[in-house]
C-alpha cells in the first residue's frame, strides 16, 4: 500500500532522502484524501495494458491524452539542477494524473494546515493531484521513475510558482477543501 506522511522541517539535507518526522508520523491514503483531495488508485503493473482496470479508470475520468516520461541521470540533462526545478512549490489549472510503471519517487503536498505530506510512489501507483493544490516532486535517492502521464484534452503541464492565491482554480480548492472532499467527490 502506498505510504504517505508528514515531512520533517529540514530542508538543508538532500530532498530526495525520506525525511521523516522523529519518530515518523504517517497518514493513511484516506485521510490524505479528505484532508487534500489527492486520489489514489492501485494498478497491477504487470497486467494493466490488458486487464481492462486502467482502461475503465481512463474512460471514467475522462482522460483522451497519455504519454510516458522517464526521469533519470541519463535521460535528463543538468539532472542535479532539474530535480531542483520539479521541486519548486507550484500548482496547475488541472489534474495531475501519474501512474509509476518503474522506478520511484515522492509527491509533497500541502495540508490544510499548510504542513507538507510526502507521498511515496513506486510501480502500480497512479496518483492524481488536485488542480489549484500546491504541491512539488522529486527523484528519491534511486534517481529513477517512469511514469505515465495521463490528460482530459489537450494537455497543460505549466506549473505556476507560488505565490499563486489568486488564480481560480486555486480559489476553487480553497472552496472545495473547506466543503470538505467527501462530500464533493466525483
Ligand atoms: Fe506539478
Amino acid at each position: 500500500m502506498v505510504k504517505a506522511w508528514y515531512m520533517d522541517d529540514d530542508s538543508a539535507s538532500d530532498q530526495r532522502l525520506e525525511h521523516h518526522r522523529n519518530p515518523p508520523e504517517y497518514i493513511s491514503i484516506e485521510e490524505l484524501y479528505k484532508k487534500t483531495g489527492v486520489e489514489y488508485f492501485k494498478l497491477n503493473v504487470d497486467t494493466y495494458a490488458t486487464d481492462g482496470v486502467l482502461q475503465a479508470l481512463k474512460e471514467k475520468r475522462g482522460y483522451t491524452y497519455e504519454d510516458e516520461i522517464v526521469c533519470s541521470k541519463e535521460c535528463l540533462p543538468n539532472y542535479e539542477e532539474k530535480i531542483k526545478s520539479f521541486y519548486t512549490e507550484h500548482l496547475h489549472t488541472d489534474e495531475e494524473i501519474r501512474f509509476v510503471v518503474e522506478g520511484s519517487g515522492y509527491f509533497d503536498v500541502r495540508d490544510d494546515a499548510e504542513r507538507w505530506i510526502r507521498i511515496a510512489v513506486y510501480p502500480g501507483d497512479m496518483i492524481v493531484i488536485p488542480s489549484g493544490i500546491y504541491h512539488r516532486f522529486t527523484l528519491d535517492t534511486n534517481n529513477y521513475i517512469r511514469a505515465k502521464r495521463f490528460f482530459i484534452g489537450e494537455p497543460v503541464w505549466k506549473p505556476y510558482d507560488r505565490p499563486a492565491d489568486d488564480m481560480d482554480c486555486r480559489k476553487q480548492y480553497i472552496e472545495k477543501q473547506r466543503r470538505g472532499f467527501l462530500v464533493t467527490a466525483s
